[in-house]
């Protein structure tokens, strides 16, 4: 009973690093990296959309706007280990990652951080209630986004 249990415990602590993220080694190379940070990409497209229809309404759910402004906070979390090397236009997939990325990586990390930034901000606003605070953060957030695809992503 007892050594079940243990097994229990290390299965649920090995599930947690997956979860977490802890392994290095887990990071996806080459076509598997772009292809998850598309699909990161699209799911906060999404959201994004998702909170623009929301703020035109009145009053905007807080929940809905919430919950889509934390899809784009943890995604954006996510997305600065899917540009590992070799992962660019000479990858053999369709990719608009742009090759400075790899040139310039400095500068595309400090867009990553100031998108992250804005999205938090973007989940206080909506956390404070206030619809014409929330308006302004979207814009900026929208801004940050905008900031990176314009020096980093092909079209
Ligand atoms: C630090 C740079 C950077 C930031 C910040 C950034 N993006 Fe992007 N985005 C990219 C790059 C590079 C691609 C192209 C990825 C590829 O094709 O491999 C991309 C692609 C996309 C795509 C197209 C995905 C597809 O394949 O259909 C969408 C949608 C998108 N980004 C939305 C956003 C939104 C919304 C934000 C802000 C919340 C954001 N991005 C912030 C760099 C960035």
């Amino acid at each position: 009973m007892i050594a079940f249990r243990t097994i229990k415990y290390i299965a649920a602590a090995l599930a947690l690093v997956g979860v977490v993220g802890t392994a290095p080694a887990a990071a996806p190379t080459g076509k598997a990296a772009i292809a998850a940070r598309q699909a990161g990409f699209k799911k906060m497209g999404e959201a994004v959309k998702a909170i623009k229809a929301e703020l035109a309404k009145s009053p905007p759910s807080q929940r809905v706007l919430l919950d889509n402004a934390k899809v784009v906070s943890a995604t954006l979390r996510m997305q600065g280990d899917l540009f590992p090397a070799g992962s660019g236009p000479s990858a053999g997939t369709p990719t608009d990652a742009l090759a400075g990325i790899w040139s310039d990586r400095a500068t595309f990390d400090a867009l990553l951080a100031d998108s992250k930034a804005e999205a938090a901000k973007l989940e206080a606003a909506i956390a404070s209630g206030s619809v014409s605070a929330s308006q302004a953060q979207f814009k900026a957030t929208g801004q940050s986004c905008a900031a990176c695809h314009r020096k980093f992503r092909a079209d």
